[in-house]
């Protein structure tokens, strides 16, 4: 994870090959190197060609958990949020890359617990504090093929004319 304090950091995260990959043969054609936040991406059978090089803020393999994550990336944004900071963790990425894995997580193993029910564990936590009231507003929303959807709506068809921010807290006087 690099150490600077950019206000914008893009990290990326490499899930295990899942069942049907294993089945077909497929072969991992991603390494990298996370003390230099590289990752390489060679073409499968090009073995005379030069793997491909990205750089990001922080790179993440198949054995880092989203714990380890949440502790260098998202914990410093999500205390700014509580001292009155904006801030934002998006997920991006194709169908089955990981995205719901690292946002929602499972809760076994613990380690893999998402950077959802993590922040919210740390929101609420900051909140404890006496002689102060804080107001905690949650939305749940999806853009797919650019249409928002309202996740925690009956109708999650419905589309969602959004305005505001997705997680927002305020302390009331
Ligand atoms: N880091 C990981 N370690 C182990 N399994 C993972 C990891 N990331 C993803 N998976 C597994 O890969 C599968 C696809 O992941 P996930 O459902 O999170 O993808 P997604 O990006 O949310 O896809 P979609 O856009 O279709 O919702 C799931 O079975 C998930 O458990
Ligand atoms: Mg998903």
């Amino acid at each position: 994870m690099s150490s600077g304090k950019q206000s914008v950091k893009v990290v990326v995260r490499c899930r295990p090959l899942n069942d049907r990959e294993k089945a077909l043969g497929s072969k991992m054609v991603l390494s990298m190197d996370l003390r230099r936040c590289q990752c390489f991406i060679e073409k499968p059978g090009a073995v005379d060609e030069p793997p491909k090089q990205f750089t990001f803020d922080g790179n993440y393999f198949i054995d880092q958990t989203t714990e380890q994550m949440y502790n260098e990336i998202a914990y410093a944004l999500v205390e700014g949020v509580t001292e009155g900071y904006n801030g934002t963790i998006f997920a991006y990425g194709q169908t089955g890359s990981g995205k719901s894995f690292t946002m929602q997580g499972v809760s076994e193993p613990a380690a893999q617990r998402g950077v959802i029910p993590r922040a919210f564990e740390h929101i609420f936590e900051s909140i404890q504090v006496e002689n102060t009231k804080f107001l905690v507003r949650a939305s749940y929303l999806e853009i797919y093929n650019e249409e928002i959807r309202d996740l925690l709506g009956t109708d999650t068809k419905q589309r969602l004319e959004v305005n505001f921010l997705l997680l927002s807290l305020h302390p009331v006087c």
